[in-house]
């Protein structure tokens, strides 16, 4: 049996006549398929809501601390910048929206709230003024399992036991909508590649992916790869359920 919570924002969004792409109805309300927002179509605090985190998954969010470090380096009119511990706690929390953003796209825990902690982590950050339009999150790890692409697009492992020595790992890759597929986040994986002077095939990646962040990984390293979790996350990753078997 339908709730009127599921029916009444469905109705709303019909007589609005506004083009919702709706993904699910098995919550209490809808997600917006592209920024990954939970609302109730047709409230207008939430639609509110929507229209302005909808923007931020498009462009970037506005982050004005930006303008408190220096780029280390440019590409074209963005500027790439590195939010580490070199940077006081008070300025690197700002940078906690820009994970946001992508953690509500693609699901999952933010991963990075500007406190320092035993991961080191480093977000890499492009922007265009004060737009964060890109993000990578960098951090330690010393558990990295050997993986290889099969030819489907699949993984496998490559070993039983994972290699525990202690190294980095791309933990989030995001970038908005609207500067997608014109290479920026494989310049800004170089750029922390040359700024860890590693090799590519060094670095470990957080399962699971999504299908473009496999793409990614699968452009950077096409063969072998290290990737990074607990056994349950690796199996899932090894192991995806088919579509709609959600339990
Ligand atoms: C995954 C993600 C970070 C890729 O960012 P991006 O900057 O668009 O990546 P790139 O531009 O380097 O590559 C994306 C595609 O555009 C293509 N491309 C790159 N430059 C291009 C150009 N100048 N013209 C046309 N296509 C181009 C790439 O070949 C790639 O194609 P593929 O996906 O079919 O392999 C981005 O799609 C994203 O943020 N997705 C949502 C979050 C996410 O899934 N993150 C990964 C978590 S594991
Ligand atoms: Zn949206």
């Amino acid at each position: 049996m339908f709730s009127s919570r599921l029916i009444l924002p469905l109705i709303a969004s019909l007589i609005s006549g506004r083009e919702v792409n709706i993904i699910h109805l098995s919550t209490q309300c809808p997600t917006c398929a592209e920024c990954g927002f939970n609302y109730v179509v047709g409230s207008p605090d939430d639609e509110a809501s929507h229209d302005r985190l909808h923007a931020e998954y498009q462009y970037g969010p506005e982050i004005a601390a930006l303008e408190q470090i220096p780029p280390f380096q440019t590409l074209g009119v963005l500027t790439l910048h590195l939010v580490d511990q070199a940077i006081p706690q008070a300025v690197r929390r700002n940078f906690y929206n820009v994970a946001l953003v992508a953690c509500r796209e693609i699901g999952g825990p933010a991963g990075f709230d500007g406190t320092v902690n035993e991961e080191e982590q480093r977000l890499f950050v492009a922007a265009e003024g004060r737009r964060a339009v890109g993000m990578v999150l960098t951090a330690a790890d010393d558990r990295f399992w050997p993986l290889a692409w099969k030819s489907d697009g699949s993984m496998e492992l490559r070993g039983k036991m994972p290699s525990t020595h202690r190294g980095q790992k791309i933990a989030r890759a995001w970038i908005a909508a609207e500067y997608r597929r014109r290479g920026l986040v494989f310049s800004m994986v170089r750029a922390t590649i040359r700024l860890f002077a590693c090799n590519s095939i060094d670095l470990g990646w957080e399962l699971p992916f999504t299908e473009s962040g496999a793409r990614l990984v699968r452009r950077i390293s096409p063969d072998v790869f290290w990737g990074c979790r607990d056994p349950f996350t690796l199996n899932e990753a090894l192991h995806p359920r088919p579509p709609g078997k959600d339990t």
